[in-house]
């Protein structure tokens, strides 16, 4: 916050403490030359305004809360770029790096801060731990047949996995669908393990400066005839003329990467589904400007146990399809 704006906002809050409490201290005083307890001369349908003073105990709460407001943004940051006399931080708000923040963490550890988190880890770990591990040991196919393995998998995946790929686990523009037997890296346990375990990065290229206006018009044209979709049938060919190109990732039929055992991700260009969405505009878009779909890797936040029992669950997705 600069300064000005710090300063306007402790302006600000201290005039509406001041206003307040102005009005509470004038509202206590006898204005109305009206005897307490007695009418102020007005009525409205019978009901009459007697001149009663605040209720004591109103009074004295209303006080103690500005005895408190008054405590708490002396004692705590909130008032503009005031740190507080208490130095209280929400966190290690000072740290920059990801580096840092697990030093921080590990010293907070080692300092007996974090006795709570700890707790509850260790209690996570003692139950759990066992049971992952035993199911670790068991193979993905035997897994995806475990109604408690599939449970826990479940689980893991709406914690870790229903931002991108949404709860149902069938995805959404960019995410791809988990429950159809489309793969960009393939579908067998240990592909869809290693998927989890490292991530995956996908590098489709932009074609705009390669193929030009009317060359991208053309490809277009011939991808949509893949997938059997009507379409000016002179672009479609010349386009077909220089999927070459494209044959390194998505294979010369099109099929894609997984038909063609290469590892690229291209997908399946031939199905009608698709990822970035089957529109001309949506796949003119993507041959223009390229695609880079990014699944983040789970070695590190999730462990070699869980993501064992992840790939069970969203190897299970897609059985008898
Ligand atoms: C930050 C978003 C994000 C999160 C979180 C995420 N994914 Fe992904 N995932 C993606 C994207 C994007 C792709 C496609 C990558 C590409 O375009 O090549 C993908 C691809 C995949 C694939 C490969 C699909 C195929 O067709 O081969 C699987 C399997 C998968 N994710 C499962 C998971 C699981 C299980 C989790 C949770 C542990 C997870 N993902 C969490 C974004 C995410
Ligand atoms: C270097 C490998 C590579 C080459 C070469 C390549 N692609 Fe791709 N393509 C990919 C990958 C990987 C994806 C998936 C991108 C993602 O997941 O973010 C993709 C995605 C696409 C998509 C989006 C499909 C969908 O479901 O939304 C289309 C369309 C496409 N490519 C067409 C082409 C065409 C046409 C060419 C040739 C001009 C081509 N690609 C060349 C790797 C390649």
């Amino acid at each position: 916050m600069t300064s000005f704006w710090s300063i306007w906002v402790i302006v600000l809050t201290l005039a509406c403490l001041a206003i307040c409490l102005g009005l509470l201290v004038w509202n206590l005083k006898n204005y109305t030359g009206v005897e307490e307890g007695e009418s102020c001369g007005h009525e409205f349908d019978g009901i009459e305004e007697l001149n009663n003073p605040l209720p004591k105990w109103w009074t004295y709460m209303f006080f103690a809360t500005f005895a408190w407001s008054v405590y708490y943004l002396a004692a705590y940051p909130g008032l503009g770029n005031w740190e507080g006399v208490a130095k209280w931080t929400s966190s290690n708000q000072g740290v920059k790096s990801l580096a840092e923040s697990k030093q921080a963490t590990l010293d907070a550890q080692a300092a007996g801060e974090t006795v709570q988190l700890d707790k509850e880890i260790e209690r996570a770990e003692e139950r759990f731990g066992p049971l992952f591990e035993s199911f670790a040991k068991r193979d993905i196919l035997d897994l995806a047949q475990d109604e408690q393995a599939l449970e826990i998998g479940q689980r893991l995946f709406s914690q870790n996995c229903a931002q991108c790929h949404g709860s149902d686990a069938r995805g959404g523009v960019g995410f791809p669908n988990l429950t159809d037997t489309d793969w960009l890296y393939g579908g067998a346990p240990d592909q869809i393990k290693t998927t989890l375990l490292h991530g995956r990065v996908a590098a489709m290229p932009g074609w705009k400066d390669a193929l030009g206006e009317q060359g991208i018009k053309e490809m277009t044209a011939y991808v949509l005839s893949l997938s059997g979709r009507k379409v000016n049938q002179k672009d479609a060919d010349a386009g077909q003329a220089k999927f070459a190109m494209c044959a390194a990732c998505h294979g010369m039929d099109g099929k894609g990467s997984v038909a063609h055992n290469l590892p690229f991700g291209a997908p399946n260009l031939t199905d009608n589904i698709w990822l970035y969405g089957g529109s001309q505009r949506a796949v003119e878009e993507t041959l223009n400007n390229g695609r880079a779909g990014v699944m983040p890797a789970f070695k590190d936040t999730l462990g070699e146990d869980k993501v064992h029992i992840l790939a069970a669950y969203v190897y299970s997705l897609s059985l008898d399809k």
